[in-house]
């Protein structure tokens, strides 16, 4: 994803893996249709795209008044905002953005700084994952099989990834790993987006069928588990792509470690568990495959996209700030501390 004349690019996912197009947007409700319908999706990339969005807002405008132009953005984050619920990157790129807007003085003062802090907000994204990227590499062992779930990759950030950046540094350290993706479904983010990242970066990878979890751990195929998060609250409970929970569970039972890597821009160090709105998605995407219909007319559907995974089955945390491990309370709280 990247800021280039005035316009916002980025690679619209709902095509891969069949074909890798990229689509240009000027319109700040662009962006958000972008964000409700997957063009982008992943808890890092919506924050940028947020913060990118009111970018767009500010140069779209026609107000001559600071009051104005902040009316103006004040509606276009309202739009934004309520694209996604559950991943908390969203409300954060969004209030950096407004809060930048609103100490400028002049509409002008406003639009550079509005612009200039969205484009570094997507340069230390990328900054970000490969420090936390570099911080998990020493969680694994040369030879490890690694399972993932969803797609918390470069497709899912500005670039590099989170539990993808985990995995590229592991390797880029000169350790030999493999991957098992969970297919993901009902959108697949897993068959569509992350064999196609890791296959593009020659990682070695296998797809499996999200009901091959068991199969894989109970057979010895899987060394560590490592996957993204959409929010993590003070307590350490996970929010991220549904499934997670269950892969969760089954790596307990099979002594496996089962590890998050997130920016501390995922943390949401205010809310509690039954605070968090989990997006509930249309039926079409468990009633059928892409365009293919795989259940009866009428079938009633329940389609969340986000699960929470409690504490008690995370083994780590990892960010860039360092890795928090039970009991999380006290070590998430170390995360924040200044130094
Ligand atoms: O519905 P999605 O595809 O946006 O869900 C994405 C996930 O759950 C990711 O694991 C999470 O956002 C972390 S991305 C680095």
């Amino acid at each position: 994803m990247e800021w280039k004349d005035n316009s916002v690019i980025m690679i619209d996912q709902t095509k891969l893996p069949n074909s890798l197009e990229f689509v240009t947007f000027t319109d700040f409700n662009q962006i958000a249709d972008a964000i409700r319908t997957l063009v982008v999706r992943g808890a890092p990339a919506i924050g940028v795209s947020g913060a990118f969005g009111l970018a767009l807002a500010a140069l779209q405008s026609d107000a001559e008044k600071k009051n104005d132009l902040i009316s103006y953005l004040e509606n276009a984050k309202r739009i934004l905002f309520e694209t996604r619920p559950t991943a908390v990157n969203l409300a954060w790129g969004l209030e950096k953005i407004m809060e930048v807007a609103n100490q400028a003085t002049t509409v002008e003062e406003i639009r550079i700084n509005v612009v200039e802090t969205a484009k570094k907000m997507a340069e230390e994204d990328i900054q970000t994952n490969m420090s936390l990227g570099k911080n998990g590499s020493e969680l694994f062992n040369d030879n490890d099989t690694i399972m993932t779930h969803c797609n918390a990759g470069a497709l899912a950030t500005v670039a590099y990834g989170t539990a993808l950046g985990v995995i590229r540094a592991t390797k880029e350290s000169g350790k030999n790993i493999k991957v098992i993706a969970t297919e993901t479904r009902p959108v697949q983010q897993g068959s569509r987006l992350t064999v196609f990242e890791l296959k593009h970066d020659g990682i070695d990878v296998s797809l499996i069928p999200d009901t091959a979890v068991g199969y894989t751990m109970a057979n010895g195929l899987v060394n560590g588990v490592i996957v993204g998060a959409d929010r993590i609250l003070k307590t350490g409970h996970v929010f991220n792509k549904i499934g997670t929970y269950q892969v969760a569970i089954m790596a307990k039972q099979h002594n496996i470690p089962f590890y998050v890597a997130a920016p501390l821009s995922t943390f949401d160090l205010e809310s509690n568990p039954e605070d968090v709105i989990i997006e509930q998605r249309k039926a079409s995407e468990v009633t059928g495959i892409g365009d293919k219909k795989t259940a009866p007319d009428g079938t009633d559907v329940i389609n969340p996209a986000f699960d929470m995974t409690p504490p008690e089955l995370i083994s780590g945390i990892i960010t860039e700030n360092g890795i928090a491990k039970p009991p999380f309370q006290e070590s998430i709280k170390e995360l924040f501390a200044p130094n």
